[in-house]
């Protein structure tokens, strides 16, 4: 195990050669090894698909040594305390005040920033403090160009905090290399990437925009909002990206009982004015808060796996059905940025965005028959959510905008869970039949 380095990762022409050759890769001594492998056609992924060597030992190991605790505790205290006695006056054993850093923080981000291949990580109250301690990196005056489908509260962020701050906010679909490269300005400082975008799934080829970016300014602060794919699927910051952050509420915690955010960087420069400014806004978690997102981490591997698995069934039985008008699933060949998704991720989580075929009516019949799935924001816990972006999720984006990103009244949004497969697909089918009853 190395603690927070990216020695592990495959050089990006590797893993593209990778993914258009269909070979596998190992390593055996730290060497990379490519071999040919067949295509099971039970997985489209399959071929493509390259994991982060080591990532569950990590997860498990990283940060959480028995030593570091007087009592070897193998599962880490909660340490609530907060405030630290020093021996005299700046004399301290690294822990003054919780704020500034504590315990239980401490192993939580450890482990983050092994698994996001990352020097460093901060861990804050919730995805968009995360947000908010990124953003005041900048002063009034500079311009933030964000990917023009991103969750629903980073653009009333934008569009209705920030810009009152005097940052200057513009869209662009950076889907598209050529749009984003028009949209930088001499005063762009960040650039704002979702990737999958929430709700419509679209799929950014971080490489591309992050080289892109930096041509133009090496100083523009890339940042990746990496919530849908979680550590285990896609590490921004290998691919050029300088922050990757995440809703931690979501897959990184993964069973719906926290509130958090993470930023993992590598540059030093760059934590350390988001160490100053984590503690500076007061963002924090509590520590128990921490405890959960720390042993959520332990299993991120195998709910992941699972939540691929699942929803590609899911997504696959909803594009054959003909009440359904179109699947957006990055997992399926019919998904417009498939190649892309190929090359940066090993892998999708459980988010499938479809629209049902008839009108609003269809979508909420749809919606409040499902029986297994809950109807609920949020996304990437254990168990199978079901949301109406333009009623929930995305209602504060302005509806023009909602019109121009797709975000109609037919779209559903999915996050399919851990449960058993074929479970899945009859509560799917059986709320289908109910919204179409003539096409049964
Ligand atoms: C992609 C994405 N980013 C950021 C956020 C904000 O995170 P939080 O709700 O933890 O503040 C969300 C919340 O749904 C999200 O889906």
């Amino acid at each position: 195990m190395t603690h927070g380095s990216c020695k592990w990762l495959i050089p990006l022409a590797a893993r593209t050669a990778a993914a258009h050759t269909l070979w596998s890769i190992s390593f055996y001594s730290g060497c990379c090894v490519m071999e040919p492998k067949k295509e099971d056609q039970s997985d489209l992924f399959a071929g493509y698909r390259t994991m982060f060597k080591s990532f569950a030992t990590d997860a498990i190991h990283i940060g959480q040594e028995p030593e570091q605790w007087k009592s070897m505790a193998v599962v880490p205290p909660i340490s609530l305390s907060t405030t630290f006695k020093q021996n005299g006056p700046g004399n301290h054993a690294g822990f003054e005040y919780s704020r500034s850093g504590n315990p239980t923080r401490n192993v939580l981000e450890k482990a983050v920033a092994a698994l996001d291949g990352a020097k460093y990580c901060l861990a804050l109250a919730s995805g968009l403090a995360a947000t908010v301690t990124i953003t005041h990196m900048l002063k009034a005056g500079d311009g933030i160009v964000c990917m023009d489908d991103v969750y629903g509260g980073t653009n009333r962020y934008f569009q209705k905090v920030a810009a009152q701050f005097g940052l200057k906010i513009s869209f662009a679909d950076c889907t598209k290399p050529e749009l984003l490269k028009a949209a930088l300005k001499n005063n762009t400082k960040m650039v704002w990437i979702e990737t999958p975008t929430n709700p419509t799934m679209k799929v950014v080829d971080i490489r591309a925009c992050s080289d892109l970016v930096h041509e133009h300014n090496k100083d523009i602060i890339v940042v990746v909002d990496n919530t849908f794919m979680s550590s285990y699927f896609q590490r921004p910051l290998a691919l050029g990206a300088d922050i990757c952050m995440y809703s931690a509420t979501k897959y990184m915690n993964g069973h719906s009982d926290v509130v958090m955010g993470l930023i993992s960087v590598n540059n030093e420069t760059i934590y350390d004015r988001l160490k100053f400014l984590q503690n500076a806004l007061g963002g924090v978690p509590s520590p128990f808060d921490c405890y959960l997102c720390n042993r959520g981490l332990k299993t991120l591997h195998i709910r992941m796996e699972r939540h691929f698995k699942n929803a590609m069934a899911a997504a696959r039985f909803l594009e054959a059905d003909p009440r359904v008008e179109r699947v957006i699933f990055p997992g399926l060949p019919s998904h417009p940025q498939y190649d892309v998704m190929k090359k940066q991720c090993t892998g999708c989580p459980g988010m499938i965005t479809f629209y049902i075929k008839g009108k609003l009516e269809h979508a909420t019949t749809f919606l409040s028959n499902l029986k297994m799935f809950a109807v609920a924001e949020s996304l990437g816990g254990y168990e199978s959510l079901a949301e109406h972006p333009a009623i929930m999720t995305h209602a504060s984006v302005p509806e023009n905008e909602r019109a121009v990103l797709g975000i109609s009244d037919t779209l559903i949004r999915l996050s399919v869970g851990l449960e058993n497969e074929e479970d899945v697909i009859e509560d799917l089918a059986q709320a289908l039949a109910a919204a179409h009853p003539e096409k049964k």
